[in-house]
């Protein structure tokens, strides 16, 4: 899909980061936008910014780890739009801890925010999207952690791998169907948005994760860390995307660098040779 203006794109974690990147991004394509963060006064304040007229843009207040919540997001963005052509899967958060002090409430917080939002996203928008005949595309933002499994980040990493996969199925399930819909996955390295700062929307029902001591707080120093030095910007994913969904490009993975990383973790598998760590 290469023609983007007054098309309607719907965008998921649109209050920061990459997500409102993506927003600025499809406001500048002449898009309509459907903005859904569950960060309700940063969503209004990024509208504020973008400063479109009313009628070209929707934003709903949204958990997208609710399944009821991304339906009726689905239900809005179809009944004042009528279609949806680009669906950015792309809300998330992070947690940094040894995998042995990942709670249950933790486990589910991360997983429902990372996969299941793009597993329902995928549900209750793509069979109106096939239905529509137009063309389309959904991006979900997995992450280098859906390719390689960095220690200290277990809920995350397997989040990841899971949007992956999900996208790589539907993938070839779209190929098969010869749809007008396609799929491409955002896999960026660090980028410094508020990722790090991922508790502040933790929602109340799985209480606070326990405080990070020993070997977690040292790997939650480090990713922090790395996200606030990560050298390519929201600004540059919302770019690849625009360029991949054109292209119909499926890896969206802006980080060159780490070709490195994935090729030695495809060495390990191919050579059964025991996990590389990396320093
Ligand atoms: N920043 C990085 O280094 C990095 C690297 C790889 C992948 N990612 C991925 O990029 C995506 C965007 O993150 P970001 O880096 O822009 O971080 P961010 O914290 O700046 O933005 C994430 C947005 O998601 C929203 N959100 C959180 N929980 C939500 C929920 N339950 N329902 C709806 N919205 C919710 C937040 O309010 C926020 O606006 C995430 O999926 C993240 O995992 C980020």
């Amino acid at each position: 899909m290469n023609n983007f203006s007054e098309r309607t794109a719907v965008i998921t974690g649109a209050a920061s980061g990459i997500g409102l990147e993506l927003a600025r991004r499809a406001a500048r394509e002449g898009m309509n936008l459907v903005l859904a963060d569950i960060e309700n006064a940063r969503l209004e304040a990024a509208a504020a910014e973008l400063n479109l007229p009313a009628e070209r843009v929707l934003l709903r207040k949204t958990d997208v780890s609710q399944e009821s919540e991304i339906a009726a997001l689905a239900d809005a963005a179809f009944a004042r739009f009528g279609n949806v052509h680009l669906l950015c899967n792309n809300a998330g958060v992070g947690l940094t801890r040894v995998t042995w002090e990942h709670s249950t409430a933790d486990w589910q917080w991360v997983l429902g925010v990372n996969l299941w939002s793009v597993i329902h996203g995928i549900q209750h928008f793509l069979p109106k999207m096939l239905e529509q005949g137009d063309e389309g595309h959904i991006v979900s933002t997995s992450s280098v952690a859906g390719l390689l499994s960095t220690p200290g980040m277990a809920a995350y990493n397997v989040s990841k791998h899971g949007v992956v996969t999900l996208s790589e199925t539907l993938y070839g399930e779209l190929l098969a169907a010869k749809a007008k819909v396609g799929v491409s996955v955002l896999c960026p390295a660090w980028v410094p948005t508020g990722i790090h700062q991922s508790s502040r929307n933790r929602q109340e029902r799985f209480g606070d994760a326990a405080p990070a001591a020993g070997l977690s707080a040292a790997y939650e120093e480090r990713m922090g860390q790395a996200v606030k030095r990560g050298l390519l910007t929201a600004t540059d994913m919302a770019n690849e995307v625009f360029s991949a969904v054109s292209e119909g490009r499926f890896y969206v993975i802006p980080h060159r660098k780490i070709n490195n990383a994935i090729q030695l973790r495809t060495d390990d598998i191919m050579n059964l040779r025991n996990p590389t760590q990396l320093p």
